[in-house]
């Protein structure tokens, strides 16, 4: 409960989602603000398989801000994090001036302990900082009583953040303003809205992405042009069409629309100069494969799509993802002991005829993939009751176990 002593401390654990960009977000027009040129859309992925947990404590006791991730303390002074402390303090702030009789504001004053994990490895390219900066905006807006539009607040952590404070499907609008204030994100249908969509990440290399995203698209807007023209003349009009294709469930409007946004975002990389290349032979594969897959059943039954990294995420419905799996199983032999190669929602076994071997009829490239997450669409960020979860212990510091 807020406030129930002077130096106990007011504590709360929250947990937020990754999401996936179908219509991805590429360049800023405003870097402090995190103002991007164009808008996106994403799949809020489901909590079970990928979450970070955030536990946020406020206490007289405390001398200074200070933050763990992944069970190591880091530099608080980071801009991005102190632009979305600075922002949560200044809404309770505001909350209390207007007199908010609801409102415990003795944790204003106070300083806060922050501590936060994934439950995937960070080095594995999947959107960490999403999941991260929403789950901080929104442990942080809990603990100091902050209510309403908390996307602007992530947004201000990274672009992507903003997305991952919906669940289902969420558009971030662009906006116009100068100041940011209309470049929110936005539920376009719940997680429930198409139960059979499914999602499976191919986890292609541990490394870390070569070029990070925030200084690759900085690069991309100073020298490409085919950015400009992607986010003037395209992005638009394939937001109205993926909003249709998502709120009819036509699978195969969202899944070609996806391929191509993904395509076009890596060939804006291309077209950065120097390039930047996020894409390599195992990526290229899976390109490959999908495309033979869905050309041998002259139906779109899989979309890829990838981020800042080699990574392939791939959308398709829950029917064929038991054979799919096979062929990645196939073509990408993973390591005999090589633990679970599928991790996540349960797969079905399926057989795979030599017909669609043969049509696919890529050569095989052993341990290419090191293992695949299976998961669907899910719910925004959301309060643990348990006090047994908190990260952090009475003493403010990070529990022995995280
Ligand atoms: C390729 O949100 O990580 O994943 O705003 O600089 O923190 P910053 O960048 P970030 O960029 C994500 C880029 C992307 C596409 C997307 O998620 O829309």
């Amino acid at each position: 409960m807020p406030g129930d002593s002077m130096d106990k401390p007011n504590i709360v654990t929250c947990t937020a989602p990754v999401n996936i960009a179908v219509i991805k977000y590429w360049g800023k027009r405003n870097e402090e603000l995190i103002l991007p040129i164009n808008s996106s859309l994403s799949v809020t992925l489901h909590q079970d398989q990928l979450k970070t947990t955030t536990t946020v404590a406020t206490s007289t006791s405390f001398q200074e801000d200070r933050i763990w991730l992944n069970g190591k303390e880091e530099d608080i002074t980071h801009p991005r994090l102190q632009s979305c402390l600075r922002e949560i303090r200044r809404l309770a702030r505001k909350r209390r001036n207007d007199g908010d009789p609801a409102l415990d504001s003795s944790a204003l004053s106070h300083k806060v302990h922050i501590c936060s994990v994934n439950n995937f490895p960070t080095a594995a390219g999947l959107a960490s900082s999403a999941a991260g900066f929403a789950c901080l905006v929104y442990s942080l807006a809990r603990v100091f009583g902050v209510e309403g539009e908390l996307s602007g607040i992530a947004r201000q952590g990274s672009g992507s953040a903003c997305r991952s404070i919906y669940g289902g499907f969420v558009q971030w609008i662009m906006g116009q303003k100068d100041d940011g204030q209309d470049s929110l994100a936005q539920q376009v249908e719940p997680e429930t809205h198409w139960p059979e969509l499914r999602i499976l990440v191919l986890v292609a290399s541990a490394e870390r992405k070569p070029v990070g995203s925030t200084s690759g698209m900085q690069t991309s807007v100073q020298t490409s042009s085919l950015l400009k023209h992607r986010a003037e003349s395209v992005v638009p009009g394939r937001m109205v069409e993926m909003i249709e294709a998502v709120r009819r469930k036509n699978f195969a409007a969202f899944a070609e629309l996806t391929m191509k946004d993904s395509n076009q975002f890596h060939a804006t990389c291309l077209d950065t100069y120097p390039p930047i290349f996020y894409l390599n032979s195992v990526s290229q594969q899976v390109i490959s494969l999908v495309h033979r897959y869905n050309r041998h059943y002259g139906e779109t039954r899989l979309a890829y799509t990838f981020d800042a990294g080699p990574n392939a995420v791939v959308y398709t419905l829950q029917q064929h993802v038991p054979e799919f799996v096979q062929a990645v199983q196939h073509f990408f032999p993973p390591e005999s002991n090589g633990g679970q190669f599928i991790q996540g929602l349960p797969v079905d076994h399926a057989a795979l005829s030599e017909e669609l071997k043969q049509a696919i009829g890529l050569e095989p490239m052993p341990k290419g993939i090191s293992y695949v997450i299976s998961t669907k669409a899910g719910p925004g960020p959301r309060v643990l009751e348990d006090p047994t979860q908190h990260l952090l212990g009475s003493d403010g510091l990070p529990k022995k176990t995280v």
